[in-house]
């Protein structure tokens, strides 16, 4: 057998990809390590633990919390807060942003937005969640920390990743250089290498989106759905639908198999339900990394303009030649509008 590389190794061994790096990334990213542990020890029990279920509070989108919400985003913010590299975080738990004001925090380069947990519905049905975090660099140091320092496009992101809490949990990010997924073995407590380089399928057979909403949809996202029952040996359609309801569990599986994942606007949600900071942003980046695309129908996801820490935003995201297909019809049914 050959010898395991954990995270931990393998973030060492990847700074010397960036020779200026001060190992400060680094630090962070071990930190997202030991938060996601902590997670993932709740999340494993829960239903033995008395942390099922909603917490009897609302968050800043008017959802209602569940308790492994709020512990998520605890956990989260305690392990980045004495971590002194982040001097900010965004959380979609928190209407407004944390600034840490202790004194090495102050000097921090950077800012984190994340999704504590992912795929809240799911929780108490035992089905795949997750946690979703982007990384940014501020861009002036010298002042105070504001929300400002958030309204980024996504393009500037420096790393993003997530945790799929699943049949196995995993951690999957990347720092502009590819991505890479580490299993978590619990013998031993340690995220190890289990998927080097991963390289998203041109094509797939799957397309997830919440079909319930179809009538709501615009005709192009409807036209699309069309196409993926269509009969077509040719194109290995029709497509199955599959569709966990868990961005983050439903992203991994067309990560790793191929498939399309749409969010679209819907005539009640005209930005759609995903925000941009912390669901569209860090997926968009992760999959373009492994060789995917991921749009609004009409442009870039990372191209996006941030101008609010919440912000919605459609979505189309997955292997490269499906998305392609998707926007067509997507930007060809407005121009008939
Ligand atoms: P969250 O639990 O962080 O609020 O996110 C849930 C999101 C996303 O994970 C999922 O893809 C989507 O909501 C599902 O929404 P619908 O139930 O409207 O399909
Ligand atoms: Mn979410
Ligand atoms: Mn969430």
């Amino acid at each position: 057998m050959s010898a395991v590389k954990t995270l931990n190794e393998f973030i060492i061994e990847r700074q010397h990809d960036f020779p200026y790096a001060t190992g400060e990334l680094s630090a962070i990213l071990r930190d997202i390590g030991l938060a996601a542990k902590v997670i993932n020890r709740e999340v494993n029990k829960a239903g033995l633990t008395n942390v099922l279920g909603a917490a009897g509070s609302d968050n800043v989108q008017g959802e209602q919390q569940q308790k492994l919400d709020v512990y998520a985003n605890h956990q989260f913010i305690e392990a980045l807060r004495y971590g002194h590299e982040i001097c900010a975080v965004a959380s979609e738990e928190n209407e407004e942003i944390i600034i840490f004001d202790n004194e090495n925090s102050k000097k921090g380069k950077y800012i984190i937005a994340f999704d504590p947990l992912d795929g809240s519905s799911n929780i108490d049905v035992n089905v795949s969640i997750g946690t979703i975090f982007s990384i940014y660099r501020r861009e002036n140091i010298q002042e105070q920390v504001s929300e400002k320092d958030f309204y980024q496009k996504g393009k500037n992101q420096v790393a993003a990743g997530y945790v799929i809490y699943g049949s196995s949990t995993m951690l999957v990010y990347t720092t502009g250089k590819g991505v890479n997924g580490f299993t978590l073995d619990p013998s031993i407590g340690e995220f190890c290498l289990s998927h080097p380089d991963i390289k998203i399928p041109a094509n797939g057979k799957t397309f997830s989106i919440n079909e319930g909403n179809y009538k709501l949809y615009p005709k192009g996202v409807q036209e699309y759905i069309n196409y993926c029952k269509e009969e077509d040996s040719s194109t290995n359609r029709p497509y199955s639908a599959r569709y966990i309801g868990s961005m983050v569990a439903d992203l991994h599986r067309n990560l790793i198999k191929g498939g399309i994942f749409i969010y679209p606007a819907t005539t009640k949600s005209p930005n759609g339900k995903l925000r941009l900071l912390y669901e569209c942003n860090p997926m968009a980046f992760i999959v373009e990394q492994a060789g995917g695309k991921a749009s609004t129908g009409e442009i870039n996801i990372m191209d996006v303009e941030l101008t609010e820490l919440h912000q919605r935003c459609p979505i189309f995201i997955g292997s490269a030649e499906m998305v392609e297909k998707a926007c067509e019809l997507f930007k060809s049914s407005i121009l008939q509008l």
